[in-house]
């Protein structure tokens, strides 16, 4: 029964991202808020895109600018393929108003699935069901319900004897009777776009904000004598929408929680998923290992039997298979090879990119540093604008001194290399294969290939200089 993944021709979806967000009391327009690492915008986007309309639109509106450019500028991140048109809501007088100026667009596909900016639990197999269950029903709109045990904020879901919809009742419009239907709208519709044009511009305005609301269609539609089909939720989780900072918590925990269960299905252990914090864009390979107190965020991708934690945060990242990334580290934008151990207590910024075996070990801090194969950077180092070869031992407290205070140099170290104990290296600098610079050297010139470098003053003993006197 499921068309999942095909194309539908002539169907197209209009995303509502345009509200003022009031109940969120936030500078930041309501979609471009984040849960599980993606902005609500995302969730959306990427659920409608899998779908495969023909066209997405998104009309958006409070804070146009920021919204407009972050649909832009993710869009590509997201993965989405289908053609995204975005445009501006003009007058901000509800969800109804939001469809009104959307028309143009709307106008041009056969069908709309409607979806709000604010619903980031909804999921493609529950879009793609409820279109299928549209398809089959043969009605000329349909509204994807759901049952819930406090309906207090939702629309109602008002039926005829035969279960077709004849209203929705928004909140500060219902009675006695209608306050107590515990079927809502969940926000998400489809219709038969030469239906909808039908009943679109006769809404009035409606409730104490007189504003037009979309769910007005609905009984214009049936008082016309459409049908319109109640294609049930299987979980109301799905369309848990976000008005607030309370639901956006309870939006993001969800999230997390499916991401994590989507993870140890898949063969990846998570020793607390309660304590474990892994966004939506991450991939982890089987037998890999995540302790508690981690954050894998962005589009990190790891391989297979890794051990990750516990309290590690890493962010946009490639860890290859067999990777350790030890208590309290930190890692950015890096590549980590095959069988690396990083930490306890590193922080690999942005830029760095280790081979093989590497080591990295307590208290040392790399950026934009490759380091070869099986090299250790063991403790207490500063490696930065660094191209290490193999086998490199860099001995405790080692700097690149790359900042003269004006622009950044090289550090350059050939295969083999052994730095002694504190030893600054002075940027731009090149350690040729196989040398060995003495323990506390600053070393400012090159050194040739297997050469030894010692740059220290002779250490000189003053005998007796403190010897006590009688
Ligand atoms: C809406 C539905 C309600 C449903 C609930 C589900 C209406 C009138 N009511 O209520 O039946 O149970 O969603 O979550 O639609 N928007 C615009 N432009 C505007 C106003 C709103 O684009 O001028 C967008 C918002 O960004 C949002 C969506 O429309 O994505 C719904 O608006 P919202 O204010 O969140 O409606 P609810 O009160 O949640
Ligand atoms: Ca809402």
């Amino acid at each position: 029964m499921f068309i999942y993944m095909t194309k539908k021709n002539g169907f197209c979806v209009q995303i509502l991202a345009g509200g003022l967000g009031t109940r969120m009391k936030s500078e930041l327009p309501k979609v471009l808020h984040e849960a599980a690492g993606i902005p609500i915008i995302g969730h959306i986007l990427r659920a409608a895109d899998a779908i495969k309309p023909e066209a997405i639109g998104v009309i958006v509106g409070h804070k146009a600018g920021l919204a407009r450019q972050a649909v832009e500028t993710g869009s590509a991140k997201w993965g989405i393929t289908a053609p995204v048109e975005i445009f501006l809501q003009q007058q901000l007088t509800g969800s109804g108003r939001a469809v009104q100026e959307a028309m143009p667009f709307i106008g041009r596909f056969s069908e709309v699935l409607i979806l709000c900016g604010d619903t980031p639990l909804l999921t493609a197999p529950l879009l793609d069901g409820f279109y299928a269950a549209f398809a089959g029903s043969g009605a000329a709109a349909a509204i994807l319900t759901a049952q819930v045990p406090d309906p207090h904020g939702y629309g109602r879901i008002v039926k005829d004897r035969d279960g077709f919809i004849t209203a929705i009742v928004e909140q500060t419009e219902t009675d006695a009777e209608t306050a107590r239907i515990t079927e809502i709208n969940s926000g998400m519709y489809i219709f038969r776009t030469e239906a909808l044009k039908t009943v679109i511009n006769r809404l009035e305005p409606n409730g104490p904000k007189r504003e037009f609301y979309l769910t007005d269609a609905v009984r214009l539609l049936a008082g016309a004598g459409l049908k319109i089909a109640a294609v049930p939720a299987p979980d109301r989780e799905f369309i848990l929408g976000v008005n607030s900072r309370l639901q956006l918590a309870e939006a993001e925990q969800l999230l997390r929680a499916r991401k994590l269960r989507e993870l140890m299905a898949d063969g990846v252990t998570v020793k607390n998923p309660a304590a474990t914090y892994i966004d939506e864009g991450v991939s982890i390979g089987r037998d890999s290992v995540v302790f508690p107190g981690t954050h894998i965020c962005g589009g990190t991708v790891i391989g297979k039997n890794c051990m990750i934690g516990p309290n590690c945060h890493i962010t946009d990242c490639e860890l290859a298979d067999g990777v350790e990334i030890k208590f309290s580290s930190v890692l950015l934008e890096s590549r980590i090879g095959q069988g690396c151990s990083i930490g306890p207590f590193s922080h690999i910024r942005p830029g760095c990119e280790l081979a093989q075996n590497a080591h990295v070990g307590n208290f040392s801090e790399l950026k934009k540093a490759k380091i070869g194969a099986g090299s250790k950077v063991n403790h207490l180092s500063y490696i930065g604008d660094a191209e290490i070869g193999s086998g490199v031992n860099i001995g405790a407290g080692t700097i690149t001194c790359n900042y003269d205070g004006v622009g950044k140099h090289k550090t350059v170290l050939g295969d083999r290399v052994f730095v002694g104990s504190n030893t600054n290296l002075v940027a731009p600098v090149t350690v040729a294969e196989g040398a060995h610079i003495a323990a506390g050297s600053t070393i400012t010139d090159d050194v040739p290939a297997e050469a030894l470098a010692i740059a220290r003053a002779r250490q000189v003993v003053k005998e007796g200089r403190y010897k006590k006197r009688p």
